[in-house]
């Protein structure tokens, strides 16, 4: 059964604990993602972005999804829509079986152009109105992150829209949404920092702010790869050209857990891995041509760094802490107020 996300987010902020949220596009992804959360005891997050769902389609994506939780009956499970860009795309989403959607309002649907307030409150509510009768989650989004992933994003610098608290707290009034997303100079994919970042560029003292203002919100942390160098190295030894570059530091993370983190998003750093455990192969033997040569370590590449994060967002060891509550009963709960 896929759970709702709103209640492993209950669940992490009762522990005080995060949870990652690893994106998908294909089968190994997915196991990957699996097999880390079985072996640490995890509850788990799996998210598809638009762009995910046309290169799997969803009904491959969607019934892989129902095959991991039938292999893996003992972890909590969520399906969530990263960066939704309009209300349709979340619907369909809802009408496929995530259980959980984001509603990125704070891009136009193009997914490029920096929104309005009025404009991303009016999105997100009807968002919110729309799943949680269905028993489904919403995330929301205040401020804007830096750069451009599958083709999202405003591709401005990562400080260019700074969540303001107050902002935040009036998007979250007049929303009702179960998580928000806050930008605080992040940014998706691989070039975020230049060096290893400062308060100036990763503004952890303004998350702070915004969890004293919104101490009961689950804060959403994006563009959250660490993008280690080891991985880079990897990569560029076997003949691939990433210039230098810094991600997150996982403390920094700890931290943002700390003060009121509850998802954090991960992607970035497992195609570094992917594409690492595959230069290899090709590199080392290149007389191998059957794709699971490459796809196994692969594989096993993402599945190390998948854990290794879960162990170090405290996830790991949870997953057997509370009984899935189903969709249908969390749509009770939503119009009962609770
Ligand atoms: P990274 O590019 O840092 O992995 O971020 C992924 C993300 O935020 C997906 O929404």
């Amino acid at each position: 059964m896929l759970v709702s996300m709103r209640q492993l987010l209950d669940e992490a902020a009762q522990g005080g604990y995060g949870v990652g949220a690893f994106n998908v596009n294909n089968m190994e992804q997915i196991q990957a993602i699996m097999e880390a959360a079985r072996e640490t005891r995890s509850p788990a997050i799996v998210q598809a972005s638009r762009g995910a769902r046309s290169y799997a389609q969803d009904l491959y994506l969607y019934h892989l999804m129902l095959a991991a939780t039938e292999l893996y009956p003992e972890i909590p499970l969520v399906l969530h829509l990263d960066h939704g860009n309009s209300v349709e795309t979340c619907k369909s989403a809802i009408d496929l079986g995530f259980t959980s959607v984001m509603m990125d309002g704070s891009l136009m649907p193009d997914g490029k152009t920096p929104s309005s307030f009025e404009y991303n409150v009016g999105a997100t509510r009807k968002v919110v109105e729309m799943a949680h009768a269905r028993g489904v989650t919403v995330e929301g989004e205040i401020g804007v992150l830096g750069g451009i992933e599958d083709g999202h994003g405003a591709g401005l610098d990562g400080l260019s829209h700074v969540t303001d608290p107050e902002q935040a707290a009036e998007f979250v009034a007049q929303t009702g949404v179960d998580a928000l997303a806050i930008a605080i100079g992040t940014s998706h994919g691989a070039y975020k920092f230049a060096k290893k970042p400062t308060g100036e560029v990763l503004k952890m003292d303004r998350l702070i702010e915004i969890h004293q203002r919104l101490p009961k919100t689950h804060l959403v942390m994006h563009g959250s790869s660490s993008v280690p160098k080891e991985l880079q190295d990897i990569i560029n030894q076997y003949g691939g050209k990433l210039r230098p570059t810094f991600g997150v530091p996982v403390e920094e993370i700890q931290l943002g857990i700390k003060n009121g983190v509850r998802k954090v998003n991960v992607d970035t750093d497992n195609r570094l891995a992917i594409t690492g455990a595959i230069r290899k192969v090709f590199i080392e033997t290149p007389e191998k041509f059957d794709p699971r040569d490459y796809l196994k370590p692969a594989r096993e590449a993402m599945k190390k760094v998948v854990a290794e994060r879960m162990t170090q967002f405290g996830q790991a060891g949870h997953a057997g802490d509370y009984q899935p509550i189903p969709i249908e009963e969390m749509a009770k709960r939503y119009a009962a107020g609770k």
